[in-house]
């Protein structure tokens, strides 16, 4: 990169004089448009659940998702993410739960899909972890997570939704090979307009713990995730994680987490050009919301954080902020 002019003819402070000029010459900046707001349903009626590790956060019957889903719509945000708290006695060691088409997400996008058509998007995550016994992403056989038997069932769950009315497929299990057979059921089954959104870049992250609670897997997760999410001291294995998922059919990739991987969505997006979304996750999430509500740090750090992501090159960006902050923006 050239630089050109020096001191005292170049003052870099003359275009940040004025609130005028800050603005015309600032480089990125967060909209609706920017926000996915993931919400979490539970099973029942009439309910709105305090999720204990997520403060401002709730777990939500189908019959009122509308409490949510009117103001994402009035606010622009373009798209919900789903994740079912699966009660535990539906939970068994292949996550059968995943397949039965009155499970609750399917009940979820069906009431979504009648009621608001396409003013929303719909995405789904396809794994198996809200739905097995032992809380891992994939079928557990002498101790191992096995690969291609749990493909096969991955693929099962993602026509099951793309049947229900989901728009985007969004397979977070880290599973090998999973996005081309995906990709090949859809279209084999006549989907071939529903998107593929790859977790291409999942790491085994410290940050998921107030997911798992919302989920309610958390104190079922037996050992870690370690021998399908990535190393976090990786960066070159996120790039063929992304290359192959790209052959394979993919539309857009995500990175998660999200605030201590800038780096990872920088150079995902510098090298493929593609859609890149970012999650920001719940640990995220609860770290912060605690430091603002010990007035720690003031609630201005939400939108720097997310800024932050748009300058590192993500698209889109799935945060549990996205409710508290869209009439914000
Ligand atoms: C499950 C899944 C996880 C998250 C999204 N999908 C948890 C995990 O992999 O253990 C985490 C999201 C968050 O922490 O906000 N496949």
């Amino acid at each position: 990169m050239i630089i050109t002019g020096k001191y005292p003819s170049l003052r870099l402070r003359r275009n940040r004089k004025k609130n005028w000029s800050r603005r015309l010459t600032q480089e990125n900046s967060l909209s609706t448009n920017d926000l996915i707001l993931p919400i979490f349903l539970v099973d029942g009626k009439n309910k709105k659940q305090t999720i204990k590790s997520m403060p401002g956060v709730y777990r939500y019957s189908v019959d009122n998702l509308s409490l949510i889903i009117d103001r994402a719509i009035k606010n622009n945000i373009p798209m919900v993410a789903l994740f079912p708290y699966t009660k535990p006695k539906l939970k068994d060691l292949y996550g059968s739960e995943s397949l039965n088409e009155n499970n609750l997400v399917c009940r979820a996008i069906r009431f979504i899909k009648k009621k608001y058509k396409d003013k929303i998007g719909i995405m789904c995550d396809v794994a198996l972890d809200p739905y097995t016994s032992h809380g891992h992403d994939g079928l557990l056989k002498n101790g191992k997570i096995i690969n291609d038997e749990t493909v096969e069932i991955l693929v099962k769950q993602s026509l099951l939704q793309a049947q229900m009315g989901c728009d985007v497929i969004a397979p977070s299990d880290m599973m090998d090979g999973r996005i081309g057979k995906i990709r090949k059921s859809l279209d084999k089954n006549n989907f071939q307009d529903v998107q593929l959104l790859s977790y291409a870049v999942k790491y085994a992250s410290n940050f998921y713990g107030p997911f798992r609670d919302a989920v309610g897997s958390k104190n079922l997760l037996r050992g870690d995730k370690k021998t399908y999410q990535m190393d976090y001291s990786n960066s070159l294995e996120a790039i063929r994680e992304v290359s192959l998922d790209i052959k394979e059919g993919a539309d857009m990739v995500m990175v998660k987490p999200g605030l201590a991987y800038l780096d990872i969505i920088k150079s995902v997006k510098e090298n493929f050009k593609i859609p890149v979304f970012a999650y920001q996750v719940s640990g995220e999430y609860s770290t912060i919301v605690n430091g603002i509500d010990k007035g720690i740090v003031d609630e201005k750090i939400i939108i720097e954080i997310l800024t932050s992501f748009k300058r590192a090159g993500a698209n889109a960006i799935v945060t549990y902020f996205a409710d508290r902050i869209a009439n914000k923006l």
